[in-house]
């Protein structure tokens, strides 16, 4: 079989990874990819959101079998709906199906519609309006570009002058462009937070190993809301019992509310989840593997990842016998100097050697002229695989120590939290 994969960052390369393992696997291509991921598939230099050139390019590759598409936007424009319409195999939602990432003032809706647990919100599309509520809401609070921000679009306010800020910013100044023209105001949620991926063919709901991500830019949570900079797996605080109860009171109903809705999701469902003292709640859907979470979920797959797209595709996931392996595993992110906000690109990259259980992912990579260069804000995670998160972190910060660029920052403290 041979197998496109869409995208180019972590996630990506831990897609490649995993396919790649499989004994199904001849041939990978990857759009765009990244100087990690040319090492074990074909690149092509085609951007993610140029439907018709990806479509092009299928049409004169008919032994490609399966177009697999990981990121967010594309996702959201339908590509897997255009690469259908022109008769390939894709494995992804649809576009009316990926809304439940692509706007929040819809995934809350829906939430509310059909009882799942999430925090309080109210949606607002005037500045006027928003910034009259937030003068007597309770803080902290937190706003949320209603589209896609790349992770960066949802700010926590501490009083009314920093509402008033991020609301101007979003919804005046255009921060995040269209993103940002509508706005979710949310009650800010005490405690600790957890991810669970599943696989989903609209009928049968799987979710993957837990693990739990580092959002802020730097240690003990502090500094802006980055995409992730770093995760482990499996959760330390998420139970059996909880998972069970999670299964019944929000995985299933959730897929059952989006066939409802008449937008049956194929692909991996990503609930981001925070355990609060009065219960378990949605924080946000993305409808897509995360992004450092597939570096720690994926290596603990054992369970052919071709089949399990290929079975998600038809409908038959209910055949997949899931077998995950009892190790831990710790993804920790080197990023540019500057991210999330401004960074320089370009700069040279040298990787020593690793050891066996240590997994390097590249994210914003490139090579000029032979040389390895960073070329976007997350540059490199490091796994660790070990036989419990302690093991599993003393390797991965031994292999990032071989790992150099210039003003390289990453968190000491990825799978110390509870
Ligand atoms: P989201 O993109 O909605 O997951 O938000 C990104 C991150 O912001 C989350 O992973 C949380 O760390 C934080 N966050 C979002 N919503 C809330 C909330 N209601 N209360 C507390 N933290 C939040
Ligand atoms: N790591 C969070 C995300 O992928 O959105």
């Amino acid at each position: 079989m041979q197998v496109l994969v869409i995208g180019s960052g972590g996630r990506e390369h831990a897609i490649c990874h995993s396919l790649a393992k499989s004994s199904k696997v001849d041939k990978l291509y990857c759009l765009p990819g990244n100087a990690g991921i040319a090492e074990i598939a074909e690149c092509v230099s085609i951007g993610v959101m140029e439907a018709d050139k990806i479509v092009d390019f299928l049409n004169n590759h008919k032994d490609i079998n399966m177009t697999v598409v990981a990121p967010d936007d594309p996702l959201a424009m339908g590509l897997v709906d255009i690469l259908e319409s022109h008769g390939h195999r894709a494995f992804g939602p649809s576009k009316a199906a990926s809304l439940i990432e692509a706007s929040k003032a819809y995934s809350k809706s829906l939430m509310q519609k059909y009882n799942i647990p999430t925090a309080y919100y109210r949606e607002f599309s005037d500045i006027d309006l928003a910034c009259e509520y937030v003068k007597s809401a309770e803080y902290p609070l937190v706003i949320k570009a209603d589209g896609l921000a790349l992770g960066k679009g949802v700010i926590i306010c501490e009083t009314a002058t920093e509402a008033k800020i991020a609301l101007h910013d979003m919804m005046v100044a255009g921060k995040f462009s269209d993103a940002g023209s509508k706005v979710i105001v949310e009650e800010f949620l005490h405690g600790r937070e957890v991810s669970i991926l599943c696989f989903v063919d609209g009928k049968t709901i799987v979710p993957m190993v837990s693990s739990q991500d580092h959002k802020r830019a730097f240690d003990n949570d502090e500094g802006l809301n980055t995409g992730g900079m770093g995760t482990f797996s499996p959760s330390k605080i998420y139970t059996d019992d909880m998972a069970e109860q999670v299964y019944t009171e929000i995985i299933v109903p959730t897929m059952h509310a989006l066939n409802s809705e008449d937008r049956k999701f194929k692909g991996v469902l990503y609930f981001g989840l925070m355990l609060t003292d009065k219960g378990i709640k949605v924080l946000e859907y993305n409808a897509r593997f995360g992004d450092p979470e597939t570096q720690v979920v994926l290596p603990r797959l054992i369970t052919d990842l071709y089949d399990v797209f290929d079975a998600v595709i038809d409908e038959r996931l209910d055949e997949i016998n899931f077998e995950w392996s009892d190790n831990a595993t710790v993804c920790v992110v080197l990023a540019s100097g500057g991210y999330p906000e401004n960074y320089e690109k370009g700069v040279p990259i040298t990787i020593g050697d690793v050891d066996d259980d240590i997994i390097i992912y590249h994210a914003g990579t490139a090579r000029v002229g032979g040389q390895l260069v960073t070329n976007g804000g997350r540059v490199i995670g490091v796994t660790g695989i070990g036989a419990d998160i302690d093991q599993a972190r003393e390797k991965a910060y031994k292999a990032v120590q071989n790992v150099k660029f210039a003003k390289a920052h990453y968190r000491k403290d990825i799978g110390i939290k509870l």
